[in-house]
């Protein structure tokens, strides 16, 4: 018998119980399936796939074929665990465009929910997609589709004014309809200060222990992505030796409350 996929429902409750949420990204069938076995809550197909399996500099050449092909992948792969993709850049430029968009990383996709960038600019979209029954999730902080605009991948809200604006922003999502926020490349005590602000789930990147869960790009913590791996990402292959126990691993750590450490976050 088919196993049931965990809900937003189960993903709430898990705030609600102080149980740690954990998620990878996947862009592929077998991974999933990895991931699936081990625990995992959440998979993300993220456009980070333009780097690690395009070795683009950035993610901005993903299109929304791309992703909706590396999603249907990853449906494929997995039973349990609830799906997320992203909507690539340029694919959500206005509400009707991330709507169609959104449809297809969901029927073609089969992806359960849709992740876009941004906060002030993405409010109107982020209520059109809601409203027609499509469930999003914010990303906030250093968002990866705007580094031309930020000026490189760089922490965001160490000054009090861009800190406000993030707290603010996140509220807004909130409101708007989203119902999970990943939190990238900010302070621990700002990371700290939304996720006890939200009642929807805060899933953390380079935010500090105190977000709701965490995510890392899976190549990053199996220490297959070329070039530096980033301070907030750790080798969990080097203890294990093997794919599946380095996810098991990192399953453990986030729920156990080890990962990340003070070394992964920033001040
Ligand atoms: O694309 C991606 O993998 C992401 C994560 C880094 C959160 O957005």
């Amino acid at each position: 018998m088919a196993t049931k996929s965990l809900s937003l429902t189960s993903l709430l409750a898990k705030k609600q119980n102080g149980e740690k949420i954990t998620c990878l990204t996947a862009y592929d069938a077998s991974f999933s399936h990895v991931l699936d076995e081990a625990g995992i809550d959440v998979i993300l197909v993220g456009d980070s796939l333009g780097m690690v399996i395009q070795g683009q500099e950035s993610t901005l050449p993903v299109t929304i074929d791309e992703m909706v092909y590396h999603s249907r992948c990853v449906a494929r792969g997995k039973q349990r665990t609830f799906l997320v993709a992203d909507l690539p850049f340029m694919s959500y430029a206005t509400p009707d465009q991330a709507a169609i968009n959104a449809a297809r990383l969901m029927q073609e996709g089969y992806a359960q929910m849709v992740k876009l960038e941004g906060g002030h600019k993405q409010i109107e979209t982020v209520r059109h997609l809601v409203d027609l029954g499509i469930p999003v999730c914010g990303h906030l902080g250093l968002i990866p589709q705007s580094v031309n605009q930020l000026g490189g991948y760089r922490v965001q809200g160490r000054d009090g004014e861009s800190a406000k604006r993030i707290i603010d922003e996140a509220k807004l999502l909130e409101e708007a309809g989203a119902s999970l926020l990943v939190l990238e490349c900010v302070p621990t005590a700002l990371a700290d200060e939304i996720t006890a602000q939200l009642t929807i789930p805060v899933i953390g990147i380079g935010a500090g222990a105190g977000c709701d869960g965490q995510v890392l790009v899976l190549y990053d913590m199996l220490d297959i992505s070329f070039g530096k791996r980033p301070k907030f990402s750790k080798n969990f292959m080097a203890e294990t030796g093997d794919v599946k126990k380095a996810v098991e691993a990192y399953d453990i750590a986030v729920k156990g409350g080890s990962f990340p450490a003070k070394e992964h976050s920033f001040e």
